[in-house]
C-alpha cells in the first residue's frame, strides 16, 4: 500500500478509537504513538519518500500524529471523568470522617446477660430496684433481727442523712440484690419468679479477691407447692447451659437468715472435669451460690400467706461465673477499664 493510502487508512482507525479504561487507551498509545508504534514507523518510511511528494505526506503525517494524540488526550479526560463520578457515587456525604471504633461489651454484663438468658428460658423475668435503699428492704422484711451481726458481717456501707453529719441511720448502699426481692414480694401477687441482677456494695478493702463493690443475679421463685426438689432442678438446668452439659452439682447445708433451710451450691471444677486440680484446690468441685428455701417469716413480712405459698430464692455473684468462665482472677480488673484487658471479650 502506498504511504498516503496508508496514512488515511490510520486516519480513519485514530477518529474512530475508543477505550474503556486506563489499560486500554495505554494500548492504543504503544500501539501508535510509542517509538515501535505504527505512527513512528510511517516517519522512519518517510524519509525513503521522493523530495516531490514530501510536502504533502509530511503534512498528512504531521496530522496524522496530531490526531492521534489529541484523541488519546481526550479519551484520558473521559475515562478520569468517568472515575470521579464512580468515587462521587460512593461518597456519602453524611458520615464522619474516621471509621467509627466500636466498643466491646463488658465480660460482666456478657455474663450476666448469658445468666439471664438461661434462665429467661423457664420463665424468670427481670426486675430491678434501687441500690441507694433502706434498712427495712436489705435486711428488716428479710428476717435479720435488728441488732443481727450481718448487718456487720456483710460490712455495709451507710449512707449519712445529712451531709457531714454522722448520725445513726438506716438508708444504706445495697449489699445484696435481695433488696430487689422484698420489693417485688409487696408489690406483686404469686405467682412470681423474677432475677435481679445489679450492683451490690460491701465494706471490703479493695483486692484481687475482694471488691467494695460487684454484681450480683438473685433469684425467686414463689408459688404454690413449691419445693426444694424445683430448686434443685433449676439449678442443675442453670449449671449445665452455663458450664456444659456434663456439669455435676452437690448442694451443703449452709446458713442464711431468709432461707431455711439453706445451702450452698458447688459445681464439678469445670477446669478438671472434677478429677482435682490446683483450681479448685484437689476437691473437684467450686462453689458458685447460695440458696435456700425462702423462709416463712419473710414471706409474712412481705404479705404473702406462707401457709398457701412457699418459695425457693438464690444468688450469685457475676464476677465469680465469669471467673470460672473466662478465667478472670483479679477482681479490680473489672473496673479499671483498661482497653487491653476489654478488647480480649470482642469476640464473646
Ligand atoms: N443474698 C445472699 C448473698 O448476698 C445470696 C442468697 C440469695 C442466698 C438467695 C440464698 C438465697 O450472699
Amino acid at each position: 500500500m502506498a504511504l498516503k493510502d496508508t496514512i488515511q487508512s490510520l486516519l480513519t482507525q485514530v477518529q474512530s478509537m475508543s477505550a474503556a479504561n486506563a489499560e486500554e487507551l495505554e494500548a492504543l498509545r504503544i500501539k501508535y504513538l510509542s517509538k515501535k508504534g505504527e505512527i513512528t514507523a510511517l516517519f522512519n518510511e518517510f524519509r525513503l519518500v521522493p523530495a516531490d511528494q514530501k510536502r504533502e505526506l509530511g503534512q498528512l503525517l504531521n496530522q496524522l500524529r496530531q490526531e492521534a494524540e489529541a484523541r488519546i488526550n481526550d479519551l484520558k479526560e473521559q475515562i478520569s471523568n468517568q472515575q470521579s463520578a464512580i468515587s462521587n457515587v460512593r461518597q456519602d456525604l453524611t458520615r464522619t470522617p474516621d471509621p467509627i471504633a466500636l466498643g466491646t461489651r463488658h465480660p460482666l454484663s456478657l455474663v450476666r446477660e448469658e445468666i439471664v438468658d438461661i434462665f429467661s428460658r423457664i420463665g424468670f423475668t427481670v426486675a430491678e430496684g434501687p441500690e441507694v435503699e433502706d434498712d427495712k428492704h436489705v435486711y428488716g422484711m428479710l428476717n435479720f433481727a435488728p441488732e443481727h451481726p450481718a448487718r456487720d458481717m456483710q460490712d455495709t456501707f451507710f449512707v449519712e442523712k445529712e451531709m457531714g453529719v454522722q448520725k445513726p441511720t438506716d438508708i444504706l448502699l445495697r449489699s445484696h440484690t435481695s433488696s430487689v426481692q422484698t420489693r417485688v414480694m409487696t408489690s406483686q401477687k404469686p405467682p412470681i419468679r423474677v432475677l435481679c441482677p445489679g450492683r451490690v456494695y460491701r465494706n471490703e478493702a479493695i483486692s484481687a479477691r475482694a471488691h467494695c463493690f460487684f454484681h450480683q443475679v438473685e433469684g425467686l421463685y414463689v408459688d404454690k407447692n413449691v419445693s426444694f426438689a424445683d430448686l434443685r432442678e433449676a439449678l442443675l438446668y442453670f449449671s449445665k447451659e452455663m458450664f456444659g452439659a456434663d456439669t455435676k452439682i452437690r448442694l451443703r447445708p449452709s446458713y442464711f437468715p431468709f432461707t431455711e433451710p439453706s445451702a450452698e451450691m458447688d459445681i464439678s471444677c469445670n477446669i478438671c472435669g472434677g478429677k482435682g486440680c490446683s483450681f479448685c484446690k484437689g476437691t473437684g468441685w467450686v462453689e458458685i451460690l447460695g440458696c435456700g428455701m425462702v423462709d416463712p417469716n419473710v414471706l409474712e413480712s412481705c404479705g404473702i400467706d406462707s401457709k398457701v405459698y412457699s418459695g425457693y430464692a438464690f444468688g450469685m455473684g457475676v464476677e465469680r461465673i465469669t471467673n470460672l468462665k473466662y478465667r478472670v482472677k483479679d477482681l479490680r480488673l473489672f473496673s479499671e477499664n483498661d482497653v487491653r484487658f476489654l478488647r480480649q471479650f470482642e469476640s464473646c
